[in-house]
């Protein structure tokens, strides 16, 4: 397998008060950054000349007419009409967008997958990209689609935007960057990193190959979630979150733009790289989140609370309380209620929940659900713990105990979730994962007070 280490050729902007590493802290801030000193307008946004001969150029996340705008300001050698030209509609066969409903494929049903394992080819962010599931409709901006991104080769002299959504990335294994036009991104495990619906990036391997999830959202942006109760500490802190300072690259050589737009992709031919924001100030930027750092807030007496209680971000429906997807994880955590079946419940849920496994192991299943692996129990089908983890939790000993080495995570949607063939048939699916719950006896015999 490939192990390479990219090339850092962006001009990035120096270190100052506020910042650390390159990056800039807090979530949905006006963030101000520039590589070049005085590159960013005083006080304005579009004078009648830029510095150094900039150009302005805003791009806009939300309508300009939104509640809560999301914006940024770029200050950029080219303006991105000149990173578009005459198109090319080219076919990125494993990159599936909804609707899409194969014949032939059952999406009813529990599913579970291993792995999918890595091959000898050379796969970019692009080639590498294997779509599980897809919901909703990329056209009417509702839904997501969940895919698994396989990654061996950095992307060279070549960049990708989606118009069609914004991609929350979830390393499993491997280290990756993505150079960006507001500056640079590296994650790995326990790291993810949200890009916004048209930034336009290159992603490189650092430590390869690269393995993990992502979902494409369709709609509204991912936001923190209202507290209610909780007030406002733990669980995702905004100053977590990590904006890149601003970098850019001046590169003058034949370069290929590739853009998602309404489940199709085009090319584009350019005579430069297109990452060439030398300064920006707003709040639509990519973020990177550090796993490690989310504070669970969980039962402390009794029962066990509805797993929203573990999520990261959200990104609204329209409808009030009713996610277009959540983003839960399940990580690390104190279990000391009284009393209680400390597991998950088994439940049937008008949510579609898809879960992958980033490390460790889960306690709903303790076997069979394994890092890199995914389940999927879609819109009103049954699951729940398997009898081993039954048997377990119901005759535990219920002192305080410790769910270490464990983190996986869900991606619920409102919507049903299609498997793609890819999924079905190309994909490590776990035929036997129905049979995890056929051991479980019928314990009832009219007898009351029987445990
Ligand atoms: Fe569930």
């Amino acid at each position: 397998m490939n192990r390479q280490s990219a090339p850092h050729s962006m001009i990035q902007a120096p270190s100052g008060a506020g910042i650390t590493e390159g990056y800039m802290p807090g979530f949905g801030n006006d963030f101000e950054t520039e590589a070049l000193p005085g590159a960013l307008p005083e006080g304005m946004n579009s004078p009648q000349k830029c510095n150094y001969g900039l150009y302005g150029e805003q791009l806009s996340g939300t309508a300009f007419t939104d509640v809560r705008p999301e914006r940024t300001w770029c200050y950029r050698i080219r303006p991105s009409v000149k990173h578009s030209g005459r198109y090319n509609r080219i076919d990125l066969p494993y990159w599936k967008s909804a609707p899409h409903i194969p014949e032939d494929v059952t999406s009813l049903g529990q599913y579970r997958w291993d792995p999918v394992p890595h091959t000898d080819q050379d796969l970019t962010w692009l080639t590498g990209m294997r779509t599980m599931t897809t919901a909703g409709d990329v056209n009417t901006q509702v839904g997501m689609a969940s895919h698994i991104y396989l990654v061996t080769a950095s992307m060279k002299d070549a960049y990708f935007f989606s118009a069609d959504s914004e991609l929350l990335v979830v390393p499993q294994e491997g280290r990756l960057r993505f150079c960006t036009e507001l500056g640079i991104i590296d994650v790995e495990p326990q790291d993810i990193a949200i890009l916004p619906r048209g930034l336009v990036y290159r992603v490189e391997v650092l430590e390869g190959p690269a393995r993990g999830f992502v979902c494409e959202n369709y709609g509204a942006k991912f936001e923190l979630p209202g507290r209610g109760p909780i007030g406002a500490n733990c669980m995702a802190n905004p100053r977590d979150f990590k904006a890149p300072v601003a970098a850019f690259e001046d590169r003058e050589v034949p370069s290929t733009l590739t853009i998602k737009w309404c489940g199709q992709f085009h090319e584009t031919d350019l005579g430069h790289s297109p990452l060439d924001v030398v300064a920006w100030h707003g709040n639509y930027a990519p973020l990177k989140y550090d796993l490690k750092t989310y504070c669970p807030v969980g039962a402390i007496l009794f029962d066990h609370p509805d797993p929203s209680i573990f999520t990261v971000l959200t990104a609204p429906s329209g409808q009030p309380g009713v996610a277009n997807i959540d983003f839960v994880l399940f990580r690390e955590r104190w279990m000391v209620a009284e009393d209680t079946f400390r597991p998950p419940w088994y439940h049937k849920n008008i949510m579609s929940e898809l879960m992958g496994n980033i490390y460790g192991q889960y306690d709903a299943k303790p076997k069979g659900f394994v890092p890199g692996g995914m389940s999927l129990h879609n819109m009103m089908l049954p699951h729940g713990p398997d009898k081993n983890a039954f048997e377990g939790a119901s005759n535990a000993e219920l002192e305080p105990h410790k769910l270490d080495n464990t983190m996986s995570f869900m991606f619920e949607t409102r919507f049903p979730q299609h498997l793609t063939l890819f999924a079905a048939q190309e994909a490590p699916l776990q035929d036997d994962y129905i049979d995890c719950w056929t051991d479980i006896e019928k314990k009832f015999d009219g007898t009351p007070g029987k445990k």
